[in-house]
């Protein structure tokens, strides 16, 4: 019995808001490969605080400064440099897998926060510790605003942290489950003995922990413009219809000919190239499903002609610099040795 599911959220693209819309599951069909649950019935969510029109740019756009020769034929946060002559590392933070412990819709919270959470690395140069955003937190708070585990949007998501700011992921870990919004289900803490004994946990106060907060940001679409954003100032989070993820394995994705996409999931592209092979344009994009899922959790897909709409909805936020990034770094030994020099040749 084959499993008949489709996914999530439909999008209203000129609202900006993602709605959640789904087919149920047969019951008691095999898992698929890839197990990955769909949301259940015609579940419609709109979102009242999000200003849909709203961009917060205080700066130049990448693509008023940057020129198309500028641009590299192929680029990747996971593997650069940011100054000539030094060594190549990431700047990428951590993949993420949004349906578990249980499903929930909340790919837009991953793919805008793993691309704000990159954007800070980069800010930082790399230096520990990566910040971590705590998703929970912000699906518990930003109901209204950005969405919940039926569905949302990556403009919210930006919104919401210039707005109220975000704490940090030891504050809430990933529970993928809409919870209520106080200063319990914020940031807390407990106490021994374990449960069953022991209850006692309690709110940790707003001045006991750091809040990260974005200066500005907005949208891009375009491949040119998209590619200049992601130059100059890191990831981009994009609307993009998943369906064919579905059955992904590897290499660049083409939708077939006719294939009439819609969107219903977001995503995180960092960077693009050229396949060696047959010279096809693509970017190179991570998503939220594991890392037992595509190329370690990544995928390449079509350049250049808006595949799957990937190029039409894209946002990017400029994270506000805070004394934090440099609190962690305080911590760590200031011996400052490179590793060749210490062992010798060490080559990976
Ligand atoms: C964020 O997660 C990464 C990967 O697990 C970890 O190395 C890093 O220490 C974390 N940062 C913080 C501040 O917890
Ligand atoms: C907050 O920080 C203060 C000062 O470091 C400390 O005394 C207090 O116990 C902390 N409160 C909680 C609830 O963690
Ligand atoms: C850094 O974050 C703290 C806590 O959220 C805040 O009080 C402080 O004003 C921020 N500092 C800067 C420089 O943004």
């Amino acid at each position: 019995m084959r499993m008949r599911m489709r996914r999530m959220v439909i999008a209203s693209v000129a609202a900006m808001l993602l709605l959640a819309v789904a087919a149920a599951a047969d019951p008691g069909a095999p898992p698929r490969p890839h197990p990955r649950a769909k949301l259940q019935s015609e579940l419609v969510e709109s979102l009242p605080g999000l200003r849909a029109n709203e961009d917060v740019v205080l700066s130049a756009l990448p693509h008023e400064y940057l020129e198309d020769h500028r641009l590299p034929s192929c680029f990747d946060w996971r593997d650069t440099s940011l100054e000539e002559g030094e060594g190549r590392a990431s700047y990428v933070t951590k993949d993420l897998n949004q349906h578990v412990p249980q499903y929930c819709g909340s790919c837009w919270a991953h793919g805008a926060l793993s691309a704000l959470a990159d954007r800070v690395k980069i800010a930082r140069r790399g230096a520990w510790p990566d910040i971590n955003y705590s998703i929970q937190a912000l699906l518990n708070c930003g109901r209204d605003v950005a969405g919940s585990c039926h569905g949302g949007n990556a403009l919210g998501v930006y919104q919401y942290v210039h707005d109220f700011g975000i704490p940090g992921e030891t504050c809430q870990h990933y529970k993928a489950r809409d919870e209520v919004c106080d200063d319990f289900h914020t940031c807390r803490n407990c106490a021994p003995p374990p449960p069953p004994q022991g209850h006692d946990c309690w709110a940790v106060p707003r001045s006991n922990y750091t809040s990260h907060y974005v200066a500005e940001y907005g949208r891009v679409r375009g491949e040119r413009k998209m590619m200049k954003e992601i130059f100059a100032r890191g990831p981009i989070a994009c609307e993009i219809d998943s369906d064919p993820l579905d059955d992904y394995e590897k290499g660049v994705l083409i939708p077939e000919e006719g294939y009439e996409p819609h969107v219903n999931h977001i995503i995180s592209v960092a960077g693009w190239g050229v396949d060696e092979e047959d010279g096809t344009p693509y970017w190179i994009v991570r998503n939220s499903w594991g890392t037992y899922w595509g190329e370690s959790g990544w995928f390449k897909i079509k350049r250049g002609d808006n595949a799957l709409l990937i190029e039409e909805n894209c946002y990017w936020a400029v994270p506000e610099p805070n004394e934090s990034w440099s609190a962690g770094l305080q911590f760590a030994s200031s011996c400052g040795l490179p590793r060749v020099a210490a062992l010798g040749v060490t080559k990976f």
